[in-house]
């Protein structure tokens, strides 16, 4: 473990390319994740660490990639069980690559549009339905937010 002064950039600490295992607070303030955080992470299979002699969690640097996925996911409401399975995707018997990573990217692509398409219909309909409340299963964006029937309604409406 390197005994560096740790240095920063733009307030956050930045780990040497020679440190290849993070203790769990290098990991915590390098991804901005609270430790609390990480050891969620780690019992959820989102993250994993082997132990020291002295039974401390150590972390490849790859942990860093996939802790920023990780919290980016979750901003976006992606499932925790979601984001494990496409972490499940990444190799374990190697760092994940830039196209591993590209490989995942692509894979989530669908559901992101999908995601923004729901939020993007909410945004639009909120204030009707706050003012409304009939909470409609056909027409209402707040009980149908994926508008299952919007093809039919439009093309028997119109
Ligand atoms: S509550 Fe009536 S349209 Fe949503």
């Amino acid at each position: 473990m390197s005994t560096d002064p740790p240095t920063t950039l733009g307030g956050v600490p930045q780990i040497p390319e020679t440190v290849h295992e993070l203790t769990v607070g290098q990991l915590s303030a390098r991804s901005g994740a609270a430790v609390s955080a990480l050891h969620f992470y780690e019992s959820k299979g989102l993250i994993s660490s082997r132990r020291t002699s002295g039974n401390q969690r150590r972390y490849t640097r790859d942990a860093l990639r996939r802790v920023a996925f990780v919290r980016a996911a979750q901003r976006v409401g992606i499932p925790l069980a979601s984001i494990r399975e496409a972490l499940a995707e990444l190799p374990e018997e190697r760092t994940p690559t830039h196209e591993d990573w590209a490989r995942l990217s692509a894979a989530w692509r669908t559901e992101l549009d999908r995601r923004i398409t729901r939020l993007s219909r909410l945004r639009d309909h909120l204030a009707d339905c706050i003012g409304c409340g009939c909470l409609s299963l056909e027409t209402c964006a707040l009980s149908n937010p994926d508008d299952v029937f919007g093809e039919r309604l439009t093309g028997s409406r119109l």
